[in-house]
């Protein structure tokens, strides 16, 4: 399981988490939901420990990531998969390049079993043979099932997606969500979506937070969330201009 205690971080100055607080158990798809530029994307890349926070604690199975050593950093980071926000693949490099980034730097696979790896992720994200296509070749849609199935490589226990469906017509939101529920049921990894799309929120999620001026202030079911009366929380799943929320 995942514990994240008092996070708290500021970039020059400004507090952007100031004191989260959330446990996400093993099996569960936990979406994480709040307004553009309050912190999602930081707190994904706490837990993974490509940040390091000002105050605070993360514990992945009890290991804590915040003071971890480089070496333990980097056995706690190969339980996860991260789909980042835009897909971030290398324009320059082809898709089984792009795919097979991480694990060839770890050096834990030989030439042989990264092939195989690849094959299998890329047949698994619906995209079978694309290894020597550039990303400039794909479609929006496509380049996210290629960072999936880069975040797959390793067989992670957790994958954390940043905005998955951002961007995407809802046809192909659809299948992304298809395959986040896939990795999740079939493969049994723990998932970790952020996102501001609510349809597929309701789809893939069966647990949720709000992050929302540095804390979370809402946990819940899917049922708890579709009925809460919280007015931040309402008015964000309704995507209402009025409400406590302010536009800026
Ligand atoms: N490395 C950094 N240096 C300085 N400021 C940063 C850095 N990373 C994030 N921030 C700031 O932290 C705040 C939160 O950023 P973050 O990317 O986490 O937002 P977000 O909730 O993911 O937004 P969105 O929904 O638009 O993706 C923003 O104000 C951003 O400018
Ligand atoms: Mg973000």
């Amino acid at each position: 399981m995942i514990e994240i205690r008092n996070l708290q971080k500021s970039f020059n100055g400004k507090p952007v988490l100031r004191g989260v607080d959330l446990e996400i158990q093993k099996g569960e798809s936990q979406i994480i939901i709040g307004r553009s530029g309050c912190g999602k994307s930081v707190l994904l890349k706490h837990i993974i420990g490509l940040v390091k926070p000002d105050a605070g604690q993360i514990f992945i199975d009890g290991d804590e990531v915040t003071s971890a050593s480089t070496r333990d950093l980097y056995r706690l980071r190969r339980k996860f998969g991260m789909l980042f926000q835009g897909a971030a693949l290398f324009d320059s490099m082809t898709v089984e390049e792009n795919v097979a980034l991480g694990v060839r730097e770890h050096r834990m696979f030989d030439e042989a079993e990264i092939n195989r790896r690849v094959a299998e992720k890329l047949e698994l994200v619906g995209l079978p043979n694309t290894q020597p296509l550039k990303p400039s070749e794909l479609s929006g849609g496509m380049k996210k099932r290629v960072g999936l199935a880069r975040a797959l490589m390793m067989d992670p226990e957790f994958v954390l997606y940043d905005e998955p469906t951002t961007g995407l017509d809802p046809i192909t939101s659809d299948a992304i969500n298809d395959l986040i529920i896939e990795c999740n049921q079939k493969l049994g990894v723990t998932s970790i979506v952020v996102t501001h799309d609510m349809t597929s929120a309701y789809k893939v999620g069966n647990r949720f937070a709000m992050l929302h001026e540095g804390q979370v202030i809402f946990t819940g079911t899917t049922e708890e969330v579709r009925n809460t009366n919280h007015p931040v929380v309402r008015q964000f799943i309704e995507g209402r201009a009025e409400g406590p929320l302010q536009i800026d």
